[in-house]
């Protein structure tokens, strides 16, 4: 039986601040996004990841072949009328190694209202603390009751120069059935 330390705060707790945390930065993420994706195409370092809509978001090194899933930031470069900020981030992405070598991706917000949604590793499933919508590990929806309208947002991923992974990096608007990119 696992025990909470005394600082920690009680499961009620740890449970209600993991889902207002989801809820910000998902919510803070659909305003973002939308911004990033001009600001990417505006930056002249990023024009080749705007043309081919892919963006390098982790090395191969970090995805052991056959591992779990593991969540990676996607960052891109903010330009307003007077300042370039570099790595800001505008998403996040679920990255595995299947046995074979290929990765699979997925945008970590989750169909249903954007909250993020995390990898239980116990039960070898994604799941979104928000309104505890639930996802097998090839992103299908496995509680056919949950809220969640489709399955995680799939995204293609590439190896390039023998060890970077890129990621085209698309949201979808949350709450439909169809994926419908924003
Ligand atoms: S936002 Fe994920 S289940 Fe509602």
């Amino acid at each position: 039986m696992a025990h909470s330390s005394p600082a920690s705060p009680p499961p009620d707790r740890r449970d209600f601040l993991a889902k207002a945390a989801a809820v910000v930065i998902g919510s803070a993420l659909a305003v973002a996004a939308p911004v990033a994706g001009l600001v990417v195409a505006l930056d002249p370092l990023r024009r080749k990841s705007a043309a081919g809509g892919a963006v390098q978001v982790a090395s191969l090194a970090a995805l052991p072949e056959g591992g779990e899933p593991r969540q990676f930031p996607v960052l891109a470069t903010r330009v307003d009328a007077w300042n370039i900020t570099r790595n800001v981030p505008v998403g996040a992405v679920f990255l595995q190694r299947l046995k074979g070598g290929a990765v699979r991706a997925f945008n970590a917000s989750c169909p249903h209202a954007g909250c993020f949604v995390g990898f239980r590793a116990d039960k070898n499933c994604y799941l979104c603390p928000c309104h505890n919508s639930t996802f097998a590990t090839d992103g299908q929806v496995l509680d056919r009751t949950s809220p969640s309208p489709r399955a995680l947002d799939e995204l293609t991923a590439e190896v390039r120069n023998g060890g970077e992974v890129w990621v085209t990096f698309r949201n979808f608007r949350p709450g439909e059935k169809e994926r419908i990119p924003v």
